[in-house]
């Protein structure tokens, strides 16, 4: 993700009702936080959001989490998500498929602006039903391998806060990325694969409900396959 200097970026964030400023504070109540009892979801690393909003507006019976480590990152989703709230249609949610369900207030979407690293200091065992995962920085040089979302210690993570039979789902369209992370969902203990692919725009099973990222829009575009795994907690 390009990163631009946006001044104001933190100060928007703090003040924007849908940002959890005191998240670790709220470790165990993410149901009182949303004020009811549905399954919670996370996008960690979400970028502008196109995914998660499109995810909260389709799926109102879910709560959905989007952690974002860069606050002027951040910033682009809670504009769009500004933009969703507004009346008439508008660009996004033209580009969401235009008349589709109504995006109007998505009551079941907050964000935090925090590093996957202090996971465990948000949720508590269980807290959470599913993680995304979408075009996650890849690291390449091997001795940054640790960084990988996808690697062992991110997993071992991901394990401790999702209930059992939760699930992970991971896209991208870097293979190297997709070839470690397999090997690292193998070699994790807890994890369970569920099924995977290679060519997710043409795989007839894995392509259905799937929810274009901006990255995955961009790459497909430009006719990269796109790779992607669903892996359980078990
Ligand atoms: C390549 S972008 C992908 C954005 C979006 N998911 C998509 O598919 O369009 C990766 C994003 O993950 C964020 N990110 C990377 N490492 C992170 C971490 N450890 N914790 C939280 N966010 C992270 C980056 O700041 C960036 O916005």
């Amino acid at each position: 993700m390009r990163l631009r200097n946006i001044p104001c970026a933190d100060s928007v964030v703090q003040s924007h009702g849908a940002v959890i400023m005191d998240a670790k504070s709220q470790r165990g109540g993410w149901k009182q936080v949303f004020g009811n009892d549905r399954p919670i979801r996370i996008e960690i690393g979400m970028g502008k959001g196109q995914f998660l909003l499109q995810m909260a507006a389709e799926h109102p019976e879910v709560n959905y989490i989007g952690m974002e480590r860069y606050s002027s990152v951040l910033l682009r989703a809670l504009e769009k998500y500004d933009r969703y709230g507004s009346d008439g249609p508008d660009k996004d949610r033209q580009e969401l498929g235009g008349d589709r369900k109504n995006t109007h207030s998505l009551e079941n979407i907050r964000f935090l602006c925090m590093d996957a690293c202090e996971l465990e200091q948000v949720f508590i065992p269980g807290e959470v039903d599913r993680i995304y995962l979408n075009f996650s920085d890849p690291w390449p040089k091997a001795r940054h391998a640790r960084r990988r979302l996808t690697s062992s210690g991110f997993l071992e993570r991901y394990a401790r806060v999702l209930a059992s039979g939760g699930e992970l789902e991971f896209k991208t369209d870097n293979r190297d990325l997709f070839d470690f992370s397999l090997a690292q969902v193998e070699e994790t203990a807890g994890w369970t694969m569920k099924m995977y692919t290679r060519d997710l725009h043409h795989d007839a099973v894995m392509k259905t409900g799937n929810i274009m990222t901006e990255y995955e829009e961009k790459f497909s575009a430009m006719g990269n396959p796109i790779f992607k795994f669903t892996a359980i907690k078990s």
